[in-house]
């Protein structure tokens, strides 16, 4: 059992229990589409699947965590506390990416962050590059208020300072644990349709998509500058479908909203009362409900970890 390296949206620590008592008793190789921070896939540190996320900025941080852990952690310890003076050293010391001037540590690490726009044909070009950014996206991460991964219509990461006594943001036994659990695993940077040939009969698939948001005060659907809508929602019900057709185990979270609709298509489906950790406000955190489908029949499922619905 490994710890997820980030903090992120949506991330599914609290329903691995219930997650895991739909899992089939046996299967070939797991696949999780809807990366984010991994919280199912490091738990179970499974063998010779693939991860992917469409967020091209978190898949080189997981690439660089499973092929270069030594780098990245020594690259980490060379940042400073985030409410220290800027690096005269560092570019962009002066000023942000919207020239105003930047007053902590912090700021101007995000600057830095937001100018390596990421889609330009130089990004991340070289594998020191490809380090920088991953070292820079843990460091906020682990510094930023709330932990939160949110970027702005375009593509930059918005998120303003933490308030933390120690700030720990090397984590070198978790990269090191974490670069040990993705050693066997392909990493994509797709659309989650890629799953339809990436499986083969006897697999089983973990989809956490994006939440349709229950109300405006959960609009769980901002994890990156392309939104998840209701045509991607519809596109993955047709995804789980077919999986289902090829013989593949699927186990999906979503949205309360979406209950009828995998109901309807004939599918075992639960509701959950979510706790959302990321949203500190504990009103809105009652309001959003979650759903668990799964086309795994009861009498196949694992015994272990096997938490009845009715006890909760
Ligand atoms: C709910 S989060 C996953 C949280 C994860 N289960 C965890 O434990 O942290 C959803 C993820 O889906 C990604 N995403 C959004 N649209 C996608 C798409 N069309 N295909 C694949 N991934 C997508 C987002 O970048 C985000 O990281």
């Amino acid at each position: 059992m490994v710890q997820p390296v980030l903090k992120w949206a949506g991330g599914k620590r609290q329903l691995l229990d219930e997650i895991y008592s739909r899992f089939p008793a046996d299967y070939e190789h797991y696949h999780e589409p809807f990366f984010g921070g991994g919280a199912v896939f490091f738990d179970l540190e499974p063998d010779g699947g693939t991860i992917n996320d469409t967020n091209p900025r978190l898949v080189n941080f997981y690439e660089v965590v499973r092929d270069h852990p030594e780098d990245l952690i020594s690259r980490l310890r060379g940042f400073n506390d985030p409410e220290a003076n800027p690096d005269p050293e560092q570019r962009f010391a002066n000023e942000n990416w919207k020239g105003k001037d930047v007053e902590q540590y912090f700021y101007q690490q995000r600057a830095r962050f937001n100018r390596r726009a990421y889609g330009d044909e130089e990004w991340p070009a070289t594998d020191e590059d490809r380090i920088e950014e991953a070292a820079l996206l843990l460091y906020l991460n682990r510094t930023c208020y709330n932990g939160l991964y949110r970027e702005n219509s375009s593509g930059g990461f918005n998120v303003p300072i933490g308030r933390y006594a120690n700030p720990e943001w090397v984590q070198a036994d978790r990269i090191r644990a974490a670069s040990h659990a993705l050693a066997d695993t392909d990493i994509r940077n797709e659309d989650f349709a890629y799953i339809l040939d990436a499986v083969r009969e006897g697999d089983l698939v973990y989809l956490d998509p994006p939440y349709q948001p229950m109300s405006s005060t959960a609009n769980f659907a901002e994890y990156s500058a392309d939104g998840f809508g209701r045509e991607d929602q519809e596109r993955l019900l047709e995804t789980v479908q077919e999986l289902d057709e090829k013989g593949v185990c699927f186990v999906l979270s979503n949205s309360g909203v979406m209950y009828e609709m995998y109901v309807d298509a004939g599918f075992h489906v639960d509701k959950e009362g979510a706790t959302r950790s990321i949203n500190s406000d504990e009103t809105a955190r009652g309001e959003v409900d979650e759903i668990i489908a799964t086309n795994v029949p009861e009498d196949a499922r694992e015994e272990k970890g096997q938490t009845s619905i009715a006890d909760f």
